[in-house]
């Protein structure tokens, strides 16, 4: 029988998925059996997210996740719902009303997404809510914030329980991983978040850790990480891990060594928090480098000049588990190691 992560994380009480896109899974038959094969949850890349789905106030287009979602039904997958409220992904027509404090299409949005998808497990509810260095009480500076007050949260959360009183209604963040003075600061201010939405009672059930790793940046302590997630762990929250994948910084090195550095750091960050009992599932965003959002910039471009002759190149971001001809790399095994030596839960 062939590896199969997701396999890997239910023996130990965990869950495994990705980030897809429905259209790819059903143009391209490799992908669609790496998904078959390791996942257990699928999250849209895109697909929930408000922009996309309402072009103009009240006139919905589900078809794409219609489609995310009877696929994963019939492979008897669960769904993880991303994300109603994002200040990237805010239609145009609806910067104007919230410019005006009307809550009317926030609220409009939230019942008809969760409505229409009750088989979500996990939302997603307020996706990216904590920013440093502006306010005091970390708060993104977000048009929902200057709309509505820093208790927009908590509304949309309990709004989120009253279409979804099954689901774990979660709030998810990014840069939160390394040991360096920024996501210090960021894991502080999410922490003081969710001691807040917990003593107003919000309906807070988890938290989304999107785990974008990044190899120029850092460096990772695990026993500060570890610290971080028993914190987190005290308020009583599931914990989730989003949005794994990792951004490379030697793009000149050999692809060996490139696969190497990638699944070091995954593995350095899966073993600490699969030793947290409260953090119950993975999600990578994209199972496969070929449709990674993670895309060479020029800033990395001109880091390597001289690098490459004319017409080659380092190809594609290696921060997925699989390369993009369908190949599990390094990664794809630190990840299914991870879950297989990872205490049971
Ligand atoms: C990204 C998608 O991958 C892109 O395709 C899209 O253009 C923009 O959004 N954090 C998140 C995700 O919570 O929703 C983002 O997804 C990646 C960063």
């Amino acid at each position: 029988m062939r590896a199969s992560i997701q396999k890997a994380a239910v023996a130990g009480g965990r869950f495994f998925g990705a980030a897809a896109q429905i259209g790819y899974i059903n143009a391209e038959r490799d992908l669609y059996n790496a998904f078959m094969r390791d996942c257990g949850c699928l999250t849209p890349e895109i697909d929930l997210k408000w922009a996309t789905n309402e072009p103009s106030p009240g006139t919905f287009d589900f078809r794409a996740m219609d489609g995310l979602a009877r696929f994963a039904s019939r492979a008897g997958m669960r769904l993880r719902g991303h994300t109603p409220v994002w200040h990237r992904s805010i239609p145009p027509w609806a910067e104007a009303a919230l410019a005006d404090a009307d809550w009317r299409p926030v609220g409009r949005y939230i019942a008809t997404t969760l409505r229409r998808f009750p088989a979500v497990e996990e939302w997603d509810v307020v996706n990216e809510p904590i920013d440093t260095g502006r306010r005091m009480d970390g708060l993104r500076d977000s048009p929902f914030l200057q709309a509505f007050g820093p208790g927009y949260i908590q509304r949309a959360l309990e709004e989120a329980r009253a279409h979804a009183p099954r689901a774990r209604l979660m709030i998810n963040e990014f840069g939160l991983e390394y040991d360096t003075p920024e996501h210090r600061d960021r894991r502080y201010l999410l922490l003081k978040l969710v001691e807040r939405l917990k003593r107003v009672d919000a309906p807070l059930d988890g938290v989304g850790l999107q785990s974008h790793l990044k190899l120029g940046y850092g460096p990772f302590s695990q026993p500060q990480f570890a610290a971080f997630l028993r914190d987190l762990a005290q308020f009583g929250v599931a914990i989730t891990l989003t949005e794994l994948d990792v951004k490379e910084e030697a793009y000149a090195a050999p692809a060996e060594a490139r696969d190497q550095a990638v699944a070091d750091a995954v593995r350095a960050y899966l073993d600490v928090a699969f030793a947290e009992p409260s953090v119950g599932g993975l999600l990578c965003w994209g199972l496969s480098d070929r449709h990674s959002w993670l895309d060479i910039t020029d800033e990395d471009w001109s880091r390597h000049a001289g690098a490459w002759k004319s017409g080659e190149g380092p190809g594609f971001n290696r921060g997925a588990p699989l390369d993009a001809a369908m190949r599990p790399k390094p990664m794809y095994r630190a990840i299914l190691q991870a879950f297989a030596q990872a205490p049971r839960r």
